[in-house]
């Protein structure tokens, strides 16, 4: 899909409602739980937190303030409708309107957030480029925090959607809309840009409902990945 096309897409949705996507709850879980309990240690106090595709900015209001003690916290998003209710939302907070893959910074974070974007990338080069960026913009040591969805064991079409099974992607008025990857390449990502693993959450039976119409999720639904990689130090 166009960047422009893509960016319609997302303005159109936050334009309709006043907040589309529920609050990822379970990535906030995981950061409240997983990240502040088991690395703890690891994240300072003021860590600089990037958060890519931040949308409405759900996900850091819904984080307590303890966890992330008076974080420097800048969310970056494509769609300038989302990026306007994400500073409404949470004035005290930085927003920008950006889309990742051209984002540039001159200085590292400590910990980056991506609840539910990546998987909207639907095109290898910018994966490829996403990750470069994501391990170039992390400071070493720094984490990265996701939630995305996986290709699921019985792929397929949806309700609305079409599986293409050469791309592995969810396609809808001839666009591709949404890439699904394997678990395992997920692990050779990681290692190829020098994140270290901390914790890979796949569990059997977690579903996305990718389409906001349905309530129930279905077999060919993607299944849902988490994880907490490091970047190793000196790389
Ligand atoms: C499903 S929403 C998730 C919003 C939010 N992270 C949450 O969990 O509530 C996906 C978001 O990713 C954004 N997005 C998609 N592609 C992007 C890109 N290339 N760069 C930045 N943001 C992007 C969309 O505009 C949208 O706001």
């Amino acid at each position: 899909m166009s960047e422009q096309s893509k960016k319609d897409q997302f303005d159109l949705a936050f334009k309709n409602k006043q907040s589309p996507y529920e609050a990822a709850k379970s990535l906030t879980k995981l950061l409240c739980g997983e990240v502040f309990e088991r690395l703890s240690s690891t994240i300072k106090d003021h860590p600089r937190v990037l958060e890519i595709g931040c949308g409405d900015g759900a996900v850091i209001k819904d984080i307590p303030n303890k966890l992330f003690k008076n974080c420097d916290y800048l969310g970056i998003d494509l769609s300038t409708n989302a990026i306007g209710l994400a500073i409404k939302n949470n004035p005290s907070f930085n927003f920008q309107n950006v889309d990742i893959l051209n984002f540039e910074s001159s200085r590292q974070f400590d910990i980056i957030i991506d609840s539910h974007c990546l998987h909207f990338l639907t095109e290898a080069l910018e994966r490829k480029r996403y990750f470069s960026k994501v391990s170039d913009l992390l400071k070493d040591e720094g984490l990265y925090v996701v939630e995305t969805m996986l290709l699921p064991k019985k792929a397929g079409d949806v309700e609305l959607m079409s599986f293409d099974f050469q791309s592995n992607c969810f396609v809808k008025d001839g666009r591709k809309v949404i890439f699904l990857d394997e678990a395992r390449h997920f692990e050779e990502i990681f290692s190829e840009y020098d994140l270290e693993i901390q914790y890979f959450y796949c569990p059997l039976g977690a579903k996305f409902i990718c389409e906001s119409h349905r309530s129930e999720s279905l077999i060919s639904d993607p299944d849902v990945l988490r994880a907490i990689v490091k970047k190793k130090s000196g790389t």
